[in-house]
């Protein structure tokens, strides 16, 4: 078992990582709960794996369980979702010093971080992350959001959690493809700014990914540790340290657009191409040795995730992925901050980066 203290100023909240936490969810929940009541967002799949398990822990616990559950998948993002959970929250009378449960992925977790956030002004929440992105990322330093019409999180909130519960064998019951997509972001720890997390991922990724309970528990803990770090530091994105945290994120946003954010790459996935495409143009622009980015490029394919732009069989150019990067959140006075590296481990935050270059260079890898 870890815990580790996540020190927003104001906010400062614990994350618990604990192997069958999820069977003891009501005595984990209990000191967050003013009355023997909790109200829980989940999604159906997860509810069809933890429901029954979940209601017996709370019932141990003599605390009556409540289920809003959403329909799975990045779609349930929405406007309608976020008034339905409101409305629910609201006939099911929540004030303001409840705790709302949040069972589930990245999608539960930011849908129900923000009707929290938003409802009578700010209802605390917990949030059980269920998939390993969501243990090692989303779950931790408190960006809420849903997807509108105009794209992907483009609505929402910094709102932290009153606590984060990650029980490691809920991974147990995720398809092989999402535990991969989230190991991307685990990867990203080691390439920000710790090279010895890179070598040990080198060494142990696989064992993680067949589901050794000792490199997931150290893969999740050294994870969390490491956004805990960078998000106690720059909670809402403003110095650059929280940027860090985007490496991969805009050529795979790009990647993510041009495939619809489709099923045809997962946000995981998108991440883990982007790294190795931020690591090869670092590269192409002098930064980093060739044999740095192609390590990195090792690594992503040996754990199963996409490390080629040529292999997605895109039809697009180079110019019509940074259009997609143009609509990126991230822009900042009309240019686009890019995470670039000097070496594993050596990431940092590049605004002068020349667009035509980075078409240049995307056209080259969409031919291999
Ligand atoms: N997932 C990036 C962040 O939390 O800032």
């Amino acid at each position: 078992m870890a815990v580790i203290p996540v020190g927003i100023f104001g906010a400062p909240y614990d994350v618990r990582i604990e192997r069958g936490l999820l069977r003891n969810a009501g005595e984990a929940c209990r000191p967050f709960l003013r009355k023997p009541l909790a109200l829980i967002v989940s999604d159906e799949r997860v509810a069809e794996c933890w429901r029954r398990i979940v209601d017996a822990a709370f019932a141990a616990e003599r605390i009556e369980t409540r289920w809003h559950i959403v329909p799975p998948g990045e779609s349930s993002k929405n406007w309608a979702r976020l008034e339905g959970l409101v409305d629910w929250l609201l006939h099911n009378e929540v004030e303001r010093g409840d705790a709302i449960v949040a069972l589930g992925g990245g999608v539960v977790g930011d849908l129900t971080g923000f009707a929290a956030s938003i409802t009578k002004r700010g209802c605390r929440f917990v949030q059980i992350p269920t998939t390993l992105l969501a243990q090692v990322d989303s779950s931790v330093g408190g960006k809420t959001a849903i997807n509108t019409r105009m794209g992907k999180n483009l609505v929402g909130t910094f709102h932290q959690p009153c606590a984060v519960l990650i029980d490691p064998d809920a991974l147990d019951t995720l398809p092989l493809r999402e535990v991969r997509a989230g190991y991307a972001e685990v990867i990203k720890y080691g390439l920000i700014n710790d090279r010895a997390f890179f070598e040990w991922c080198e060494a142990n990724g696989l064992a993680l990914l067949r589901g050794d309970p000792t490199a997931r528990e150290h893969a999740i803990a050294a994870s969390v540790k490491a956004k805990a770090r960078i998000v106690s530091t720059d909670e809402r994105e403003t110095t650059g340290t929280r940027a860090l945290l985007n490496l991969g994120h805009t050529f795979g946003h790009a990647l993510e657009a041009e495939t619809g954010f489709s099923d045809k790459l997962l946000h995981g996935e998108g991440v883990a191409l982007g790294m190795v495409l931020a690591a090869r143009f670092s590269v192409r622009q002098g930064l980093m040795k060739g044999q740095e980015a192609e390590r990195v490029a090792a690594h992503v394919a040996a754990s199963g995730l996409p490390a080629s732009l040529h292999a997605l069989n895109l039809t697009c150019d180079g110019r019509s992925l940074v259009d997609h990067m143009l609509h990126d959140k991230k822009m900042d006075a009309g240019t686009l901050p890019f995470l670039l590296m000097r070496g594993i481990g050596e990431t940092f935050v590049a605004r002068d980066v020349n667009l035509e270059l980075v078409a240049d260079f995307l056209d080259q890898q969409l031919r291999g």
